[in-house]
């Protein structure tokens, strides 16, 4: 991956885009029908966004206090090669992409599985809101105010057998409207993988929303995975397929550069990528001339997922 420097970004209030009608427009995209609802108080407005959200959606006990980046850094900074390699690409050429209607796959080792329209699959869960520290694998990161349900729900929903070890997800593979796709920087469609362990922990989740809003396209609309423990490139955008699967699936990136990228992608500051240290990050917004902030094991989600690797050798298994 390359490094950039976002000199696009200025750091912004995260209070300044004022609008309240947030769940509405969970509701008008069809979304939100299922979802646990926390009546909000009598004059929403005058709430900051994010804290509207956490009312609405429900907060999460998981969430981070460190404040979240502004809503322009975080639709503005992205990476979505299937829209160009550029930071700047995905906002720039994702504003056109289609994602009604949108089906998803449910296939492999599991008692339900089908093809099912994206409301389907996501009215029986309760949305929430999960602030979630993000760190880039080219050493930055953010703070990212997401609405999204529990993967663990969905997991359980399916009923996957004792033969599933594994959950692969698949990004959509359609060059005629993803422009990045004609191009062969990376194996299409992109791909990535959970272990079962990994996918029934109570962090990763499925984001639809951000900030309270509709996802946007270029971080991931209509579905995207977060998975605040790992490298940035584990969070799969534009998920078309969700299968149970026995082996360990081979992912983009590992498949790109294995000596760089694992399947893991535990964030390590003790296990450098090959080019550059892990021990320091970036966050988004801060000055340039800021001193980098030192990178927290598992980003600091020690406590959730720290027994998943018990025994595991970290510099072998990266
Ligand atoms: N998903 C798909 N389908 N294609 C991609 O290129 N990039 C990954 C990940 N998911 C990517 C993807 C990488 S490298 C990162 S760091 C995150 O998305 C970035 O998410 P964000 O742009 O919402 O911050």
């Amino acid at each position: 991956m390359l490094i950039q420097k976002p000199s696009d970004i200025r750091p912004s209030e995260i209070t300044s885009r004022d609008n309240y009608l947030n769940r509405r427009r969970f509701l008008e995209a069809g979304i939100a029908a299922g979802s646990a609802f926390v009546a909000g108080p009598a004059f929403p407005a005058l709430l900051p966004q994010r804290a509207r959200a956490a009312l609405e959606f429900g907060s999460s006990e998981y969430s981070t206090d460190e404040p979240p980046n502004s809503y322009e850094e975080i639709t503005t900074y992205n990476n979505y090669y299937e829209f160009g390699t550029d930071k700047a690409d995905p906002q720039r050429n994702a504003q056109d992409f289609e994602t009604r209607p949108w089906t998803i796959t449910v296939d492999g080792h599991a008692e339900v599985t089908g093809r099912f329209d994206l409301d389907d699959f996501v009215k029986p869960h309760a949305l929430q809101e999960r602030i979630y520290r993000m760190r880039c694998v080219e050493a930055w990161s953010m703070v990212i105010p997401w609405v999204g349900i529990p993967l663990v729900d969905l997991v359980r929903h399916f009923r996957p057998t004792a033969a599933a070890k594994y959950v692969l997800f698949e990004s959509l593979h359609d060059p005629e409207r993803m422009p990045g796709q004609s191009s062969r920087v990376l194996r299409w469609p992109y791909r990535e993988a959970l272990t079962i362990a990994e996918a029934t922990n109570v962090l990763p989740i499925l984001a639809v929303g951000l900030y309270g809003e509709v996802l946007p396209n270029q971080n991931g609309a209509p579905l995207r995975l977060v998975v605040p423990w790992k490298y940035g490139f584990k969070g799969i955008k534009g998920i078309v397929r969700m299968s149970f699967v026995e082996t360990q699936p081979r992912t983009t990136w590992e498949m790109a550069a294995p000596n760089e990228y694992g399947f893991y992608a535990n964030v390590n500051p003790g296990v450098n990528h090959p080019r550059w240290s892990q021990a320091m990050e970036r966050r988004i917004g801060s000055s340039l001339f800021a001193p980098k902030q030192p990178t927290l094991m598992w980003n600091g989600y020690g406590e959730q997922v720290a027994q998943l690797y018990e025994g595991l050798d970290l510099r072998r298994n990266f």
